[in-house]
């Protein structure tokens, strides 16, 4: 009986190995819970809370978004640029609709235009378009007859030609023979020079021709950039939402599409 209770203790009874093994899993079992805690204490690499060094603030600065950059053959109908940069193609085209005193202004704003047209008129004011798409032909003749009268005034032909064209743009670079711009001035003072921003309709026009989509093109401050005198009559349809954001940036149109889309 002893000795088969011996035999038992002996079989029992844990080897060297054995022992080795459970302090190895144990040391193991405590380097993981180790490693845990570290982990969990340690600053996570570029979270400024947890890591205030300039270069994890850095990383957190909000990087400004990339331009799209496009060519102006590519932008969409309604912010088609001309200017002198950009004139427009030789077999540029476009389908018009007829105003009530003959003019014709491109169909697919031709809407936009009206309902303007008619605001301004509730408010019990009298605008009239006196210019609206001009073919480069006409386009042309208007330009010449500014150089031949700036000539009759003593300019040499380049002085006149320079000068004309800040007031009238070189033929084939102007928004109306693009078809989206109009003149508007007042019925009681109908010539175009800056006083035109006194009167009570280009007052009106001022302040709500961005919700019909219009922008006043050329504005004072801004001649550098567009390269043609203010004109507090000159209208141009870009539609709503990019006329709210160009009357809120401040921006004329070269500068906004050079911001927008990196046109240049
Ligand atoms: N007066 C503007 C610049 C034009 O001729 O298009
Ligand atoms: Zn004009």
């Amino acid at each position: 009986m002893a000795q088969r209770y011996r035999k038992r203790r002996r079989r029992f009874r844990r080897s060297p190995l054995s022992d080795l093994l459970t302090i190895l899993a144990v040391l193991i079992l405590l380097a993981g819970l180790v490693f845990i805690l570290y982990r969990m204490l340690s600053p996570t690499p570029g979270d400024p809370e947890a890591d205030p060094s300039p270069s994890a603030s850095q990383s957190q600065e909000p990087s400004p978004s990339p331009s799209p950059s496009m060519t102006v053959e590519e932008l969409p109908w309604n912010l088609k640029l001309v200017n002198s940069d950009h004139p427009l193609s030789s077999d540029f085209t476009i389908t018009t609709s007829t105003l009530s005193n003959g003019l014709t202004f491109d169909s697919r704003a031709y809407g936009a235009l009206m309902d303007m047209l008619d605001a301004c008129r509730a408010a019990g004011l009298e605008p009239l378009v006196c210019s609206a798409y001009r073919s480069v032909e006409k386009q042309t003749e208007l330009f010449e007859q500014k150089v031949d009268s700036l000539m009759e005034q003593g300019l040499s032909y380049d002085e006149a030609y320079a000068a004309a064209a800040t007031e009238v743009a070189i033929p084939g670079t102007s928004e109306h023979s693009l078809g989206l711009a109009a003149d508007i001035c007042a019925l009681s003072y109908q010539i175009l020079d800056e006083s035109q921003e006194d009167t009570p309709e280009q007052q009106w026009l001022m302040e709500h021709c961005w919700e019909y989509g219009f922008i006043l093109r050329y504005p004072p401050e801004k001649q550098s950039v567009t390269g043609i005198i203010y004109e507090p009559w000159h209208y141009r349809y870009v539609g709503v939402e990019d006329a709210l954001k160009i009357r809120d940036s401040g921006l004329c149109l070269e500068e906004y599409l050079e911001q927008e889309y990196g046109i240049t």
